[in-house]
């Protein structure tokens, strides 16, 4: 979706993608920033690890603590920083690194766009207390959900992030374990369903998919995981990951290039990428 992006924006850049081994995520960004790249996507287990080795952080990586993408800016004659794009070809060996995470306004705008829900006042099932979890159940306190109801395998760390939404978003009653009463949104992100016969990520002697107005799942290949199919089943509104990764990326790209992102020529490519149609 990037590249799709980038030939539509005529710039002449490429986004690749490269493997590198967490204990070496430190020399790779060092790398990255000598061979003056424009910036970089972060994802498992780096989004973490990289919040110790940024110059700055952006409100948004330092508010979620993640960061999934960085932009290199160079020093202009000027003194101020600049990015490489307003930049050009001409720029000094002074560069340092700048951290954000668009996660998280991701997950919103996903919401939005492909199940019509809107956080504020409402009540939701979060499914999963991992990096992807926990981003999500703090962005959605932060927007105004009403009552948030956390579920994990490892319920210590459901009781970590309900303590501390209950620290910082104190208008959001965040509560370990299932609702009782019908909800606007059950949202999936544990790792169950990546595999076809995976097992349902909630137990269902304790809720029922009725119960829910609307699922997503966090997870987009396959597009519809056994969650998702049995949602809709239910009669719930359902959707997968995919918007998700397609705002991250567009919100990283307009980070880079400094112009709006060509959304539905990014969909398009990541559309054909991810499902082949
Ligand atoms: P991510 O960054 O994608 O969220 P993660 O931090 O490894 O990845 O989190 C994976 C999530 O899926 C966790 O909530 C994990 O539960 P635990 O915290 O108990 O590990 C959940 N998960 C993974 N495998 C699971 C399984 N077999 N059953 C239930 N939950 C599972």
């Amino acid at each position: 979706m990037h590249n799709a992006a980038l030939a539509q924006l005529g710039l002449n850049w490429r986004y690749l993608a490269f493997d590198v081994d967490p204990a070496h995520l430190r020399e790779a960004i060092a790398g990255a920033r000598r061979m003056k790249f424009v910036g970089l996507n972060l994802t498992v287990p780096h989004k973490l690890l990289a919040m110790e080795m940024i110059d700055l952080l952006d409100e948004s990586a330092a508010k979620w603590g993640a960061v999934n993408t960085i932009r290199f800016e160079a020093r202009a004659e000027t003194g101020e920083w600049r990015t490489f794009a307003a930049l050009g070809d001409s720029i000094s060996e002074e560069i340092r690194s700048h951290g954000f995470n668009t996660d998280a306004d991701a997950i919103i705008r996903s919401l939005h766009e492909d199940l019509a829900f809107h956080p504020v006042g409402t009540k939701v099932l979060l499914l999963g207390a991992g990096g992807a979890g926990r981003v999500a159940a703090l962005k959605l306190a932060s927007e105004g959900v009403s009552e948030l109801y956390l579920v994990n395998r490892t319920q210590s760390k459901a009781e970590a992030v309900a303590g501390q939404i209950a620290k910082r978003f104190s208008n959001c009653r965040a509560v370990v374990g299932y609702p009782k009463s019908s909800i606007d949104l059950l949202l999936n992100a544990t790792s169950l369903g990546l595999k076809v016969d995976d097992s349902l990520p909630f137990d269902q002697d304790q809720f029922a998919l009725r119960s829910a107005s609307a699922v997503y799942d966090v997870i987009y290949r396959p597009a519809e995981t056994p969650l998702l199919g049995a949602a809709r089943v239910a009669g719930c509104r359902t959707a997968n990951g995919l918007g998700m990764l397609l705002h991250q990326g567009a919100q990283a790209l307009e980070i880079w290039t400094g112009k709006p992102a060509p959304l539905e020529v990014m969909r398009r490519a990541l559309r054909k990428n991810v499902y082949g149609t």
